[in-house]
């Protein structure tokens, strides 16, 4: 009885002491270096930033109020003024007004700060933003555009909640699992052509198309499957924007196998025409929308680009599919 009892104690030191680090360090602060980068006023600059943010980048597909959700899907350009509220396990994470009104969105912010935010993932308090934006190799020239298009779009107020962490989502932080990503290690980046070079810059860099066409881990979003093979489950959305359960999209292989590869018997005009019309399935999370209005030369260096990776036998499933994504 006495061994039993002195477990116990144990145990509840143990479990109180776990609960006081959590608490103690569910806030934790990060240092990056501010990118050299400020905006500029030049009104080609200025246009290079709205199209990489309403195009490839989808900024908008995130940052756009829900209601309006409609609208982003046929490709137009809708105020940026804070988007969908992410319900993930260790809580829900709110996409921020990102137009410059002072108090409700990022007008007080400075050039350096939105930069170090996308380029390493360090909100302005130094805390990690999750890793939902994967713009941490973009280009100094891209990064500055949507800089200088950020600061020179129309403010609009609009009060977003503060993310909201359970107990889960204050130990992730404790243990340091949200953390920032980017390693400022910037690739050279090709000439804006429709090379297959810079195709690649694009898939990787700007539009994310090897993020969700790579099988990832679930819990780390590690890569774990062979680049572009696809095969990874995503969750189908109504139209608010809340998940369906029991429901889920694989994506496809994009890979030129041609058995199955997706496109892999597409001419590039085919291709041009299926990113230009829109989503086909209700509810898949692709951004249809925004990649509608890419020019010919970024959707052919793609093309190209996606035509040049080594063939991968590895057929994936079509349409919405019964179960769970997990
Ligand atoms: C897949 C959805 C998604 C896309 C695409 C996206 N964002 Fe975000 N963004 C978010 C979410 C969610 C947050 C809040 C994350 C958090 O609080 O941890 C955020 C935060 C931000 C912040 C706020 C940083 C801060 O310090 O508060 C900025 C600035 C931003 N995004 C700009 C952009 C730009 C510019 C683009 C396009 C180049 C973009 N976002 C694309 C989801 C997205
Ligand atoms: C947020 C995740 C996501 C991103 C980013 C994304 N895709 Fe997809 N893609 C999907 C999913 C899920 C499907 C399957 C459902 C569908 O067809 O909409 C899909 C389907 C496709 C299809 C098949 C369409 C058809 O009718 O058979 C092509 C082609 C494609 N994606 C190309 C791309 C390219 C090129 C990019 C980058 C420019 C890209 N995707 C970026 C998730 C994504």
């Amino acid at each position: 009885m006495k061994v039993l009892k002195w477990l116990g104690t144990g145990i509840l030191i143990l479990v109180i002491g776990f609960v006081v680090f959590v608490y103690a360090r569910a806030n934790p602060k990060f240092d990056a270096p501010y990118p050299e980068i400020m905006a500029s006023l030049d009104s080609s600059i200025i246009a290079r930033g709205e199209y990489l943010m309403y195009g490839p980048a989808h900024c908008v597909d995130c940052h756009a109020p829900v209601s309006e959700f409609p609208r982003v899907r046929m490709g137009e350009k809708v105020p940026l003024s804070g988007g969908f509220d992410f319900v993930i396990p260790p809580g829900i994470v709110h996409a921020p007004n990102i137009t410059p009104d002072r108090e409700t969105g990022i007008g007080a912010y400075s050039d350096g700060e939105i930069a170090r935010a996308l380029r390493y993932g360090v909100k302005r308090d130094g805390s990690p933003l999750v890793d939902f934006m994967p713009f941490y190799d973009l280009s100094d020239r891209d990064l500055t555009a949507i800089v200088s298009y950020l600061r020179s779009a129309p403010p609009v107020k609009n009060k977003r909640p503060a993310n909201e962490w359970n107990f889960l989502g204050k130990a992730v932080h404790a243990f340091g699992m949200i953390k920032p990503m980017g390693d400022g290690v910037i690739p050279e980046t090709p000439e804006r052509d429709s090379t297959a070079a810079y195709g690649k810059y694009l898939a990787e860099s700007v539009a994310n198309c090897r993020g969700c066409h790579t099988g990832r881990d679930m819990m780390t979003g590690a890569y774990v499957g062979i680049e572009y093979a696809g095969n990874q489950p995503f969750e189908v959305m109504d139209e608010k924007g809340t998940i369906v359960k029991g429901k889920h999209l694989v994506t496809p292989n994009l890979t030129p196998d041609k058995e199955t590869g997706r496109i892999a018997l597409w001419p590039k005009e085919v291709f041009i025409a299926r990113m230009r019309a829109g989503a086909a399935i209700p509810g898949t999370p692709m951004p249809w929308g925004p990649y509608k209005t890419m020019t010919d030369g970024d959707l052919i260096a793609i093309y190209k680009y996606l035509h040049s990776l080594e063939p991968v036998h590895q057929p994936t499933p079509v349409g919405i599919q019964e179960g769970d994504p997990m």
